[in-house]
């Protein structure tokens, strides 16, 4: 873990001057994350993404939600970063130093204060704004913080927030579980690990209001519940067979 958080430095380091001129076609972190892919390429977890072609298919703004476990997820990003994507930050954020430099190449939208109320608001609304645009898509990890084990924490609303008050679609997408390889309570990481990112169909928002937002979360979060607990299974299995043939050889 140690050389996997070098390597993520150092590619954030490398990634300055690299992808630069991506920031003046709006490609948000995806040049970045090229980068990050090159210097992590010793890494020997690989992510299988399914139905990627859904994050390119939709044009323009979209909000992505994604389950978030541990910085190993900086892998599945890079493996599923929908070109023209970034994220949102706070503000005070843009004054730390070398980082900012890094996050405004990224094209990073930085808001003064997220609202913990339902309904419009001056951040959402300049979110909003700088999303449409440039023809950006938001990726949000919806739990808000990391979650080691197995499940979902409750998801806050702001992306649902975000996606009402734009009209765009949301795109779930679903990284199994990294149980088979890692566990940070455990100190516990193996090669090789694997894991499967899933894109599920996107939910439509409009003609959605504030009101449906609680609906809204709930369905998207049963959705992604509903495939995590299916592909988890499915990577623990493949990684059993792997593990049996390594031991057999
Ligand atoms: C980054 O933060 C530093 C320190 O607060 C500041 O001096 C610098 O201007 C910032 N860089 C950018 C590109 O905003």
């Amino acid at each position: 873990m140690v050389l996997y958080y070098a390597t993520v430095v150092i590619a954030a380091t490398l990634a300055i001057p690299i992808s630069f001129p991506s920031y003046f076609f709006y490609k948000g972190g995806s040049w970045s994350f090229n980068v990050f892919n090159l210097c992590a390429s010793w890494v020997d977890v690989s992510v299988e993404v399914r139905n990627k072609e859904i994050l390119d298919s939709v044009k323009g703004p979209a909000v992505v939600v994604v389950n978030h476990q541990s910085s190993l997820d900086i892998i599945a990003m890079g493996k599923c970063w929908p070109d023209k994507c970034t994220v949102i930050m706070k503000d005070s954020l843009k004054w730390v130093p070398g980082f900012n430099l890094s996050a405004i190449l990224c094209n990073t939208i930085f808001v003064k204060r997220f609202s913990k109320h339902d309904g419009p608001n001056p951040a959402l609304e300049q979110a909003v704004e700088a999303m449409r645009k440039k023809g950006l898509k938001i990726w949000i990890f919806p739990e808000g913080t990391r979650h080691h084990s197995h499940g979902f924490l409750p998801f806050k609303k702001g992306a649902f927030n975000m996606a009402i008050c734009a009209q765009i679609p949301i795109i779930p997408v679903v990284i199994s579980d990294y149980a088979p390889f890692y566990s940070r309570s455990n100190k516990y990481f193996r090669w090789p690990g694997y894991a499967i990112a899933q894109v599920l169909k996107p939910v439509p928002t409009e003609g959605l209001t504030y009101e449906d937002i609680p609906k809204l979360v709930e369905n998207v979060r049963d959705q992604m519940l509903e495939e995590y607990e299916k592909i988890s299974l499915e990577a623990a299995r493949r990684h059993e067979i792997k593990n049996g043939e390594a031991k057999s050889e």
